[in-house]
């Protein structure tokens, strides 16, 4: 097993980035497949913290190599500061980030569309808009950034039709052309040693033997096709985009391996039936810092999602489920679990596909004891309290999938890999 998607299993925040940093050493390339700089992970460097928001974590590991596939959007400004404050901090980049000459190119009239248009509490990063671009055949790739011939005219175009649909709404800030077209040229020129084609730099990777590793942003229900749509973001976070995001094909991936919290977080607008409003969901909150790593926003907090988490089992075909933050749970009395849906008369297994019917559903609990002994730290199965053991052996169960692998802690050592899981053998 070479090449193996990691993925967020419910709404992103799962804590991914931890994984894929323990896991990391095993491969030889790290490549992010959609999103943008909507997505963030908090890493420690020394006594440095930093949010990672386009760039894979690989990069913080020397000698591995990290791509940012075509299914990515890419302000190259963010990209940039990203890229500074990485090499500050002793990280060197250079030679070792490659950018697809496919993914789309993010401009600050993207972020001007999304203010006149959000309607679901998005990151507000022009993210959507964006896709918008490229899903209407009028956007800039990378490619085209590049192409001093004719980039000015081609974001002359785009630009003019953006300032027409602006004071179509009322916005007039006088967008100043020259002054963007200078900023990106010379964003292009300090850009244009690390972008090429990535799909043929991965397929060649792979086919020398290389192993990839590839790293999804967001979380299966934020997916714009399988996601609680239209409150999704608009990339393919699921595991399918892996393919489309980067030209691997779905033949030279072999396993999946996602990522959920023992309980359910989502930021945003949208439906989330077990959504705890109560003093309960404030503690986890409190417990879990749940606060949005990108934006400051307070995450919504609540109860595991057992239709949630089986759905997206089913999208993605999980090899092994991580189950992180168990920790944040040391203390209850009680968890409940939500094992269906009820819409009037009838139960539910199965997600409604419409706002109507999220809104008409009300989750069915089953309450399963608490440990009310600290987990943190944990870092052998058999020394959790039996009450957590049976809690993971409950969801395994319903989910039909091992949990192979479980975080009680941010450190790497604050994890348990189960021996003779799934997990282990993939990562051996
Ligand atoms: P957008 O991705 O900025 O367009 O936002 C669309 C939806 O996805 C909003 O509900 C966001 O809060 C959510 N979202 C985007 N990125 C993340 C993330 O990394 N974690 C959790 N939610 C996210």
């Amino acid at each position: 097993m070479s090449n193996i998607i990691i993925l967020g299993a419910q709404w992103g925040d799962e804590g991914k980035g931890k994984i894929v940093d323990l896991v990391c050493d095993r491969f030889d390339i790290v490549a992010r497949y959609q999103g943008g700089h909507n997505a963030g992970h908090t890493v420690l460097i020394g006594e440095k913290k930093f949010i990672l928001k386009l760039i894979p974590s690989g990069i913080l590991h020397p000698g591995k190599q990290a791509v940012i596939g075509n299914g990515l959007v890419v302000d190259p400004a963010a990209l940039l500061t990203e890229i500074q404050s990485l090499e500050s901090a002793g990280v060197h980049v250079s030679g070792r980030l490659f950018i697809s000459n496919r993914a789309h190119v993010l401009f600050p009239f993207h972020r001007t569309m999304e203010r006149m248009l959000d309607a679901i509490g998005t990151t507000s990063r022009g993210i959507g808009p964006c896709y918008e671009d490229k899903a209407g055949r009028r956007g800039l790739r990378m490619a085209d950034l590049l192409d001093d011939r004719n980039f000015s005219a081609q974001l002359k175009t785009l630009a003019a039709e953006k300032g027409t649909v602006a004071s179509a709404f009322g916005i007039n800030e006088g967008l100043d052309l020259a002054r963007m077209l200078a900023d990106y040229q010379a964003f292009a020129e300090r850009m244009r040693p690390m972008v090429c084609d990535t799909a043929r730099l991965l397929n060649d990777a792979i086919r020398a033997g290389k192993k990839v590793m590839f790293e999804g942003a967001q979380g299966t229900l934020l997916d714009l096709d399988h996601g609680t749509y239209p409150f999704v973001t608009s990339s393919s976070a699921s595991a399918g985009g892996a393919s489309t995001g980067t030209g691997v094909p779905p033949t030279r991936i072999d396993a999946v391996v996602a990522v959920a919290k023992a309980y359910t977080t989502r930021v945003g607008g949208g439906p989330f039936p077990t959504e705890a409003l109560d003093d309960m969901g404030d503690q986890i909150r409190q417990r879990g810092n749940e606060f949005g790593s990108v934006t400051g926003r307070p995450r919504r907090c609540g109860w595991f999602d057992l239709p949630l988490v089986r759905y997206s089992a089913m999208l993605n075909g999980f090899d092994s489920l991580v189950v992180t933050k168990l920790d944040v749970l040391d203390g209850l009395e009680k968890i409940p679990v939500c094992v269906a849906y009820r819409s009037g008369r009838h139960e539910l297994t199965e997600m409604p596909a419409t706002t109507a019917g999220w809104a008409a559903i009300e989750p069915v609990y089953e309450c399963l004891p608490g440990w009310q002994t600290p987990t943190a730290g944990t870092s052998r199965y058999e020394e959790l309290p039996q009450q957590a053991r049976a809690y993971l052996t409950y969801l395994e169960d319903r989910i039909g999938v091992e949990v192979g692998c479980i975080s009680t802690g941010p450190e790497r050592n604050q994890t348990i890999i189960r021996p003779d899981s799934r997990f282990q053998q993939l990562f051996a």
